[in-house]
């Protein structure tokens, strides 16, 4: 296996990260998680625009341009055979010490990427996952793919210990999204998910999905939806890089739909296989 450190392609056992990293000591970078079919990366122009996004909201400029990096991507790709996984890659603001005011003169970013073989999760495409409710106690800039994802993990955690595949996240009363996905509802047969703003991460998936409800005439809106809204829904699903369109089928223990999947889900699936055949 290898993996592609600031520019270089390199055995993964020899990448290696400093102490004083300041992505190991203070979660000081930013992420993306590409989607591998069939040796291809899944929306990567999406994903590398929101990567350089991240990284210059936070004073990070990246040393590549993305031509450079899609090259180093493909390239690790091969040298990796993948042909169906994940592509992790990170930029952290690179090795300096150990200070919360951010280093002067040229200390270099440190970027990492490499492979996760991994196949399509069939089951729950299939059969729907299970979610609890947690209050969003994160950050008010959620709309950046950061390395500190601690919030985003006791939620998932807290889904985890209760036999939950996600954590839907609300602040108040109002529904935000999931710990690593967006959420959306059906309601009255128009699909509903919370606007792209600060205070959840703009998922590519989304856009995805927001694209084909348009293109194939299911209404659509991207609003704030409530509590009360996701209980009484007709149908509700989550979304992301991995876990792609993914039917929620309870919620706190409580059957949504007897518990199988809703037909707008299903017709969603089905679209979004046709995008990534
Ligand atoms: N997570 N919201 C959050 C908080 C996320 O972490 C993710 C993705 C999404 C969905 O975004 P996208 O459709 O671009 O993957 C929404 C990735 C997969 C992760 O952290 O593993």
């Amino acid at each position: 296996e290898f993996a592609l450190l600031n520019g270089e392609i390199i055995e993964r056992s020899e990448a290696k990260v400093d102490v004083e990293d300041r992505g190991y000591q203070f979660g000081d970078g930013v992420y993306e998680v590409i989607r591998v079919y069939n040796g291809k990366m899944f929306t990567l122009a999406e994903h590398l625009k929101r990567f350089v996004k991240s990284a210059e909201s936070i004073g990070i400029s990246l040393k590549y341009t993305s031509e450079q990096l899609t090259d180093l991507l493909r390239n690790l790709l091969i040298k990796n055979n993948l042909v169906t996984g994940n592509i992790y890659m990170q930029v952290t603001r690179g090795i300096a010490p150990r200070n919360h005011v951010f280093p002067t003169g040229n200390v270099p970013p440190t970027l990492v990427a490499y492979t996760i073989k991994g196949v399509r999760p069939l089951d729950n495409l299939k059969t729907g996952v299970r979610a609890i409710l947690t209050e969003d106690i994160r950050w008010l800039r959620c709309d950046i793919k950061s390395l500190n994802l601690l919030g985003n993990l006791l939620a998932k955690q807290k889904a985890s210990e209760q036999g939950c595949f996600e954590a839907i996240q609300h602040r108040g009363q109002d529904v935000t999204e999931g710990s690593s996905s967006n959420i959306f509802i059906v309601k009255n047969g128009t699909v509903i998910t919370h606007e792209s703003n600060n205070l959840i991460l703009k998922g590519i998936t989304k856009d995805v999905i927001l694209d084909l409800c348009i293109k194939n005439n299911i209404p659509v809106i991207e609003r704030t939806f409530s509590l009360a809204e996701l209980d009484e829904a007709e149908e509700v699903f989550l979304s992301s890089t991995t876990a792609e369109v993914t039917p929620i089928i309870g919620i706190n223990g409580k059957k949504i739909r007897e518990g199988v999947p809703g037909p707008i889900t299903k017709k969603l699936q089905e679209l979004f296989e046709k995008e990534i055949e």
